[in-house]
This record gives C-alpha cells, sequence and structure tokens, in this order.
C-alpha cells in the first residue's frame, strides 16, 4: 500500500507554535513516527507539507491513481476550503487528521469541509492521531473473509 500524507498551512511551525495547544513535537519527529509505523506495516508513504492550498490541491491530485489513501491534516484549511474537499472526494480515500481538538476551540474550528468527503476523523490526539489514521487507513483497505456460518 502506499499513502500520501499531507500537512497544511503552518504545520510546519510545530514544535515552535503554540506548544501549548499542539505540543513539542515537531513536523519531522510526526513525520519520522510515522514512517516507522509505515516500515513495520510495509506501507511506502508521500510526506507532503505545503502553506499553498494549490499545492495542496496537487498533492492530491498526484494521488489518483498513484496512492491508495491519503492522512490529512490540512490545518486551518479544513474549515475554509471548498477546493481541498473537491479534491479530496476524487481521490483515494482520506482521513482527516487535527492535532488539537477543534471542537474544545474557537467555533469557526468546529466545521469541517472535508469531513464529509472523509471516511473518517480523529482530532484532539496530537501526534497519536496520525498513526491511528494509518492503521485505520490500512483497516479500511483490507479485504476481509466473511466469518463462517455460526460464528459471532
Ligand atoms: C489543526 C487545527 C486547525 O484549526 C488549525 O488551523 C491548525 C492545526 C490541528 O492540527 O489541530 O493549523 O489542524
Amino acid at each position: 500500500m502506499r499513502f500520501l500524507v499531507l500537512h497544511g498551512p503552518n504545520l510546519n511551525l510545530l514544535g515552535r507554535r503554540e506548544p501549548e495547544v499542539y505540543g513539542r513535537m515537531t513536523l519531522d519527529d510526526i513525520n519520522a513516527r510515522l514512517e516507522q509505523l509505515a516500515l513495520h506495516h510495509d506501507v511506502a508513504l508521500d510526506i507532503v507539507q505545503s502553506n499553498h492550498e494549490g499545492a495542496l490541491i496537487d498533492a492530491v491530485h498526484a494521488a489518483i491513481g498513484t496512492a491508495d489513501g491519503i492522512i490529512v491534516n490540512p490545518g486551518a484549511l479544513g474549515h475554509t476550503s471548498l477546493a481541498l474537499r473537491d479534491a479530496l472526494a476524487a481521490a483515494p480515500p482520506a482521513i482527516e487528521v487535527h492535532l488539537s481538538n477543534v471542537h474544545a476551540r474557537e467555533a469557526f474550528r468546529h466545521t469541517s469541509l472535508l469531513a464529509p468527503v472523509c471516511i473518517g476523523g480523529i482530532y484532539g490526539l496530537g501526534a497519536a492521531g496520525y498513526a491511528l489514521a494509518l492503521e485505520a487507513l490500512i483497516d479500511h483497505l483490507t479485504p476481509r473473509e466473511p466469518a463462517p456460518a455460526g460464528e459471532g
């Protein structure tokens, strides 16, 4: 399997940016942890961070036909970007991740324009959210044998 990991605006500042909200891990720390987990599961990752909406959309387009799934922390664009939503609607299955608990913060962070086109979302669990998203995507993409009759 191959996943695109997309980090949106300002996430390059993690570790220095509002550490009381986002913690002290840098984006490199988060990516290294995720790469390790991906290796363990035999999953290849393409990791992209951009502060530019168009570059994020281009990365989603590049994932069409080349990636099996997407993990996206859109930053503030999750609350505002119809264009990113439309791109994800045309792309492989995506999971939206937010490090912070967006629902415990300002009202403008309570809406996600991406949520309806994602298979699910994880918020408030810090860097662990990315790891959970990776495992959830693998689970989503792994075909299951139906349980034999009489079990469960
Ligand atoms: C964020 C939450 C967004 O509301 C915010 O704009 C971010 C980070 C998070 O990971 O908690 O940039 O996506």
